[in-house]
């Protein structure tokens, strides 16, 4: 079973961060997975809620401000004076930490709250100018964004985020179509989730923080976990495997 870093190694950096990213290079896991919206000026950055308040000393919505006005932040200090002084990553400033890395790149499109015109053509635009279209998972919870990856580039994985499960997901993620199933934990056990494994679907489940819950998973079949604490979770799975 294969680990993703969530927000980059979010437990013991900021999330979003590049402090957070680079711990996450370093790590030999399968990936890290990150959030994206877009500026008002246009430009894809790294952040989780549409708003800055929770994760920076400034405030306001990341959609009615440009890169520069969001640089003004310090997204580091909410977690640790350790941190004082991070910027808000852009998208191009994170592939570049993981460019000459193995790790596959898991950008979710935040386009379920407010519409981002134009973002999912940015996105693979971006990820096309680093040569990592062959690596990387765009996924949302908004599927009309996943529709629309798969229409602009039907050769990159992209995944359907689900918080709760629908039934007949199988024949729903085939519609779509989307190439894999990215679903909450409790969600991970549902029969609609383990019939669709069991027709071959990847799925992917978050936010797995407690080794407790890797065993159930391994036996369900389930490709990857995301999760804030990858280091605990190799360690686990390596003392297993
Ligand atoms: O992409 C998996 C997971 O990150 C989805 O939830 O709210 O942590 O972005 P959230
Ligand atoms: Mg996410």
């Amino acid at each position: 079973m294969k680990i993703y870093a969530h927000r980059g190694y979010s437990a013991k950096y900021p999330e979003n961060t590049l402090a957070a990213f680079c711990a996450t290079a370093m790590l030999p896991i399968e990936g890290v997975e990150f959030d994206v919206h877009l500026t008002t000026d246009s430009r894809v950055v790294v952040i989780h809620d549409e708003k800055i308040d929770r994760t920076s000393n400034g405030s306001g919505y990341v959609k009615d401000m440009t890169l520069n006005e969001l640089r003004q932040y310090d997204y580091g200090s909410w977690f640790s004076k350790e941190f004082a002084g991070e910027a808000i990553p852009t998208l191009a400033e994170v592939l570049e930490v993981f460019k000459d890395t193995h790790h596959h790149i898991n950008i979710e499109l935040k386009s379920d709250v407010f519409v981002y015109a134009g973002m999912e053509e940015m996105v693979l635009s971006e990820v096309k100018a680093q040569g990592m279209l062959d690596r990387v998972v765009i996924s949302s919870f908004d599927h009309e964004a996943v529709n629309r990856i798969s229409k602009l580039a039907p050769d990159v994985e992209n995944a359907a985020l689900f918080v709760n499960m629908i039934l007949d997901v199988a024949k729903y993620q085939e519609k779509l179509p989307a190439k894999a199933l990215h679903v909450s934990l409790p969600t991970a056990v549902r029969k609609p989730v383990l019939d669709a494994i069991s027709e071959g679907s990847i799925v992917r489940v978050w936010t797995v923080n407690e080794t407790k819950y890797l065993e159930p998973l391994l036996h369900i079949g389930v490709d990857a976990i995301f999760t804030d604490e990858p280091e605990k979770m190799l360690e686990y799975l390596t003392k297993r495997a």
